[in-house]
C-alpha cells in the first residue's frame, strides 16, 4: 500500500488508516476487534486512530494489538472540552495534533503548536480544501482525513435515523454526483480516492466494524490516483450546490 510522510514528522503512514470510533460506540466484542485489526494490519495499514471518548475503543485496541503494537502508529485524542469524567491528559506522546474543523482548525494551524491536523475531508465535506489544507501544506503539517468516505451515507435510500449520518446524507442527495449510482465499491473507490487526492492529505481513516472491508478498501486504491478531470467535476459540483451552512462536520 502507498505510504506518505506525515508532514514534518518522522512517521511514514499508509494512505488508508483504521478508524476506531465504531468499535467503541457500537460496542464491538474483543474477538471482532482482534479480527478487524489483524485484517487491517495484514492489508498494509499502519495507522490506528482512536480516542478516549470512543467508549472502550482504546482498551479494545490495546488488548487486540498484543505483539503487533510496533507495527502501527497509534493516534488518540484527549482534552475534550466537556470532559468525560476521566482524567484523559497523557504524557507519552511523540507528536501532538489538533482534531477539528472550520475556523477553529485554521486557528490551530496558525498558532503553530501542532504537528498534525485531523479534519473532515470528503466528497460531502470540502470546506477544508480551501480553508485549512493549503495553510497546513505551507506549514508542513501532517493531515489525517477523518470521515473520508462521508460515512458512505448515499447507501441509505431514506434519511438515516442516526443523526451522525444525516448531514452527509442530505448533502449527497443535493450533490447527486453521477458516480454515486455506480456499484457500491465503485462509488466508495471514487470517494476515497477523491479524499486522498486532496493536496496535503496524508492518510484517510475509514471506520468499519467489518473485517472484510480492509482488503476490500485496500484493493479499491489499487486503481491509483483519481483522474484530474473527475476531481474537477466533483469540485465543480460542490461549488455549484454547496450551501454556506455546509461547514466542516465534526
Ligand atoms: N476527531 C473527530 O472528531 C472524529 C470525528 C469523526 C470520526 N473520526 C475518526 O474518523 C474515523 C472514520 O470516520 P467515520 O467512520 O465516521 O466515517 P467514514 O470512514 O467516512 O465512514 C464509515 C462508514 O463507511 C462504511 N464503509 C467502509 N468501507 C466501506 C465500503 N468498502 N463499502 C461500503 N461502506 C463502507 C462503514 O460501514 P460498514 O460498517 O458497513 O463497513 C461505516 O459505516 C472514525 O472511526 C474515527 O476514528 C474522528
Amino acid at each position: 500500500m502507498e505510504c506518505r510522510r506525515l508532514g514534518k514528522t518522522d512517521m511514514v503512514v499508509s494512505v488508508l488508516g483504521f478508524g476506531g470510533s465504531e468499535i467503541g460506540y457500537e460496542r464491538a466484542g474483543a474477538r471482532t476487534v482482534a479480527r478487524l485489526l489483524g485484517t487491517a494490519l495484514d492489508s498494509g495499514l499502519n495507522v490506528v486512530d482512536t480516542a478516549e471518548c470512543y467508549e472502550d475503543s482504546e482498551a479494545l485496541i490495546g488488548a487486540a494489538l498484543g505483539s503487533r503494537r510496533n507495527e502501527i502508529y497509534l493516534l488518540t485524542k484527549c482534552g475534550h472540552p466537556r470532559g468525560y469524567g476521566r482524567g484523559d491528559w497523557r504524557g507519552w506522546v511523540r507528536y501532538i495534533g489538533y482534531s477539528g474543523d472550520g475556523e477553529a482548525a485554521r486557528y490551530a494551524i496558525e498558532c503553530g503548536r501542532f504537528d498534525t491536523l485531523q479534519t473532515s475531508v470528503s466528497i460531502a465535506d470540502q470546506e477544508a480544501l480551501e480553508l485549512t489544507l493549503p495553510l497546513a501544506v505551507q506549514r508542513g503539517m501532517g493531515v489525517i482525513a477523518k470521515r473520508p468516505i462521508a460515512n458512505a451515507a448515499w447507501r441509505y435510500a431514506r434519511k438515516p435515523s442516526e443523526p451522525y449520518y444525516q448531514a452527509y446524507w442530505s448533502r449527497l442527495r443535493a450533490l447527486d454526483y453521477p458516480f454515486l449510482r455506480d456499484a457500491a465499491s465503485g462509488a466508495v473507490a471514487t470517494a476515497l480516492r477523491f479524499t486522498l487526492a486532496a493536496p496535503g492529505v496524508h492518510t484517510a481513516i475509514v471506520g468499519t466494524k467489518r473485517p472484510e472491508r480492509w482488503p476490500e478498501n485496500a484493493r479499491l486504491l489499487e486503481a491509483g490516483s483519481l483522474p484530474a478531470a473527475e476531481i474537477e467535476r466533483i469540485r465543480a459540483r460542490w461549488r455549484e450546490v454547496a450551501e454556506a451552512s455546509w461547514t466542516g462536520e465534526v
